[in-house]
């Protein structure tokens, strides 16, 4: 059986053949990044036309390279929610359109539990029941998974994601964007504790909520005082060092903190760490002492499974074999509601 998964949430246009086991046969992705990076951040429109241009090559070439043609495949499935809607919208167009003209299933993915499920692709074994967090540039969230279907919402950013933290604030440093891995590389010569950054709702373990807005700021205050014009090239590299340092450790606490409480409330053995932030470094080193302590085992994904991709959208084999197979009038969901009911409903919805 062989299974194209595409994925168009943001702004990495993505394929891939999934066969079963699941096994990964191909996996394209097309970044969009050097059209993004003169704005500091993702350009929804921009994300969507470059979406449009893309998709048919990129869906080609992960055909190609399984070495299949397309009437060899057995189904079709598309993220879509949560995610922006001019690109969701293109991913599912383009999986309407195949299941339409070769006659296949379509599926539907939930973004989140794709990021999820590329933790049970790296482990390459079950990951599940497992708490997992999610963190990446428009999500971070703590789910406790009973299984690859089932995940239940502990605690989100009730603010910023902390992805959009790490590129606003090297966009403040004058990194560049994205901001993510800029300032995962500029921390390593930093003092860690050179300033003392808040740390949102640590202490609360009756809540599994994040917040870093009040970072940010503090962050940006510590750049230029209120009423100075922020000015990067002010800072030495040192400073720079220093406060990327500074700011990192502080996100990474409230992460690592989080998982520890998540995992002491919900018993569960283990931790599966996914998205686009899972790539800090510092992170998975904390993390990995923290599952130790703990005592629980740690699955993170590898780099090229933690930043977009449509690989992660082998959950589609665990949905198909469960007879979840989407409508052809499946519509997209660009937001993913927190209320952990409506959070099911939803994604009960999404994937029809
Ligand atoms: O999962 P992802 O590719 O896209 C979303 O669904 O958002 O995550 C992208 C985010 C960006 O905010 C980027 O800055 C961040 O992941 N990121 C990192 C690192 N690599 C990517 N953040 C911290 N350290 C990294 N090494
Ligand atoms: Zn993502």
């Amino acid at each position: 059986m062989y299974v194209l998964t595409i994925e168009t949430t943001c702004d990495e246009t993505a394929a891939a053949v999934i066969a079963e086991g699941p096994q990964v046969v191909s996996s394209v992705v097309a970044s969009q990044e050097p059209l993004h990076e003169r704005f500091g951040g993702v350009v929804p429109e921009i994300a969507s036309r470059a979406h449009l241009e893309r998709i048919l090559p990129v869906i080609d070439q992960a055909v190609r390279e399984a070495g299949i043609s397309l009437q060899q495949l057995d189904a079709v499935a598309v993220a879509n929610t949560p995610g922006l809607v001019g690109s969701l919208l293109v991913g599912l167009c383009a999986a309407k359109t195949l299941c339409v003209t070769l006659d296949l299933p379509l599926v539907a993915v939930n973004h989140i539990q794709a990021h999820i499920y590329a933790c049970r692709l790296a482990a390459d074994e079950h990951v599940f029941p497992c708490v997992a967090a999610v963190v990446s540039g428009g999500h971070t969230s703590l789910y406790a998974c009973r299984s690859p279907l089932e995940f239940e919402l502990l605690g989100a950013t009730i603010d910023d994601a902390a992805g959009e933290a790490f590129d606003k604030v090297a966009s403040m440093l004058g990194l560049g964007f994205p901001g993510g891995p800029a300032i995962d590389k500029a921390a390593r010569s930093g003092d860690r504790a050179a300033y003392r950054f808040p740390r949102a709702f640590l202490k609360d373990a009756e809540r599994l909520d994040f917040s870093f807005s009040g970072l940010k700021t503090a962050v940006r205050y510590a750049i230029a005082k209120p009423g100075q014009q922020l000015d990067a090239g002010r800072l030495s590299p040192q400073e720079v060092a220093d406060l990327a340092a500074s700011f990192q450790e502080a996100v990474v606490d409230c992460l690592v903190e989080k998982c520890r409480q998540a995992l002491q409330r919900t018993g569960l053995p283990t931790l599966c760490l996914g998205g686009g932030v899972a790539a800090n470094r510092r992170l998975r080193e904390r993390m990995e002492q923290m599952a130790e302590q703990v005592g629980v085992r740690l699955v993170i994904a590898p780099l090229k499974l933690c930043t977009d991709n449509a690989a992660m959208g082998a959950i589609a084999l665990e949905q198909l074999a469960s007879g979840d197979v989407a409508p052809l009038d499946l519509d997209v969901y660009p937001g993913l509601i927190r209320h952990p009911a409506l959070n099911r409903r939803q994604s009960q919805r999404a994937v029809g």
